[in-house]
């Protein structure tokens, strides 16, 4: 057989997707791939059993649908501050996923680089290989996951940088980047002509007194950001395969060709069942920021009674714990699927997020209901028991 391609060559397949396999097989509670075991909002199911009788069902319009997009337009313009078109500043995608690969497709030439926050989620690793783009790994220094200035700085001021992925709320660290840290990026990117791609899926699941700021909404950043983002986990509904992408009409005019070629359009049915839950109001985003500090909360109680560290996460719905005091010296992969096949937690490796050689932190996410999280905190009791 002749070559196969290349860069897929070197790629392994997602160690998150794998630990929910090895989760399935040993019906462990699955804690490491982050999706809800509840419902989403009762409006948007109702109206998607709605449109099974009446439709649509055929392709919408490349762009998406007109009335998604309105509503999206409206929704994301709300939160970030800055008036949006749904023609000209809206594009409906296959999840932030599809947002993210045509967003790169339509920016980069291979041999760029690409600046990327490190502990990251790994989707950013593989997409950078399918774009021939080279990540330069900034890191995000544990337990409080921030950032060394200079460190940053070296890494935009090289010319061959041609963008970077800021993750806020930050898979996997929680980290909610502070105004002043986000004018800072905003300064370099200005200064270094970088563009900005954002990826703020978690923008919702922030806990207070914590707040998150759109870098697009900084002085000077609507020129120079693209925003990537989903419906995924705000309204939980990670299998719909819902997200976007807001930018200017410039930027975006270069995305909407990737997009027309890749996917086509998202979901038509789906597009339009979301709508009554893109229209729900400010308290919806508030009560739901409040249930996800109320999980955080049982988790966090739970693992400090057990004697398990952890990072407090500041956004997002994961936690890094500290596996140190259990591994016996085994690396984090090997206790992971321990953890898994034995106690019947699944959690993910800390390595296959950080780029520098930490191998002491697992992730886990807490997107579960009550009960799984006290189950899951049951089984964690053992955890000393695992190489007893
Ligand atoms: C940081 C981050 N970005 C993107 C995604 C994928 O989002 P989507 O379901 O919209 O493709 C995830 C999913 O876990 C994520 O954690």
């Amino acid at each position: 057989m002749k070559e196969l391609n290349r860069k897929t060559a070197m790629l392994t397949d997602s160690v998150i997707r794998r630990m929910t396999r090895l989760a399935m097989e040993y019906d462990a509670v699955n804690l490491s791939q982050g999706f809800p075991d509840f419902n989403p909002p009762e409006c948007i199911m109702n109206r998607l059993a709605e449109i099974a009788t009446v439709g649509p069902h055929q392709y919408t319009p490349t762009w998406g649908a007109y009335n998604y997009r309105a509503a999206l337009a409206k929704k994301v313009g709300r939160c970030m501050g800055i008036p949006l078109d749904p023609d000209k500043n809206i594009l409906a995608t296959v999840g932030s996923t599809e947002a993210m690969m045509a967003t790169l497709m339509a920016i980069t030439n291979p041999g760029d680089k690409i600046v990327i926050f490190s502990p990251y989620f790994e989707n950013y690793a593989a997409q950078s290989v399918f774009n021939s783009i080279e990540p330069v790994f900034v890191p995000l220094n544990p337990p409080a996951f921030t950032f060394d200035g200079a460190v940053l700085e070296a890494a935009m001021s090289d010319p061959k940088t041609k963008c970077l992925l800021l993750c806020n709320p930050s898979n996997p660290s929680g980290r909610v980047f502070t105004k002043d840290e986000l004018q800072f990026i905003a300064d370099l990117a200005i200064k270094y002509d970088v563009i900005v791609i954002t990826d703020e899926v978690y923008e919702h699941i922030i806990f207070a007194p914590h707040v998150h700021t759109y870098i697009a909404a900084l002085p000077g950043m609507w020129e120079r950001t693209i925003c990537c983002s989903s419906l995924s986990k705000t309204y939980s509904i990670t299998g719909w395969r819902l997200g976007y992408i807001a930018a200017n009409e410039t930027l975006m005019n270069e995305c909407k060709k990737v997009h027309d070629f890749l996917t086509v359009c998202a979901p038509s049915p789906l597009q339009e069942a979301v709508i009554p839950g893109l229209e729900l109001p400010q308290s919806y985003y508030d009560e739901f920021a409040a249930e996800y500090t109320h999980k955080k909360d049982i988790l966090a109680n739970g693992l400090t009674d057990i004697g398990i560290r952890f990072s407090e996460p500041q956004g997002s719905y994961f936690m890094m714990i500290d596996i140190s005091d259990f591994a016996h010296g085994r690396d984090d992969v090997t206790f992971c699927e321990d953890l898994c096949t034995k106690i019947g937690v699944a959690a993910v490796p800390g390595s296959s997020f950080f780029k520098e050689n930490v191998n002491h932190m697992a992730r886990v996410h807490f997107s579960k209901k009550d009960e799984t999280l006290y189950e899951a905190l049951n089984r964690l009791e053992n955890i000393r028991k695992i190489y007893a």
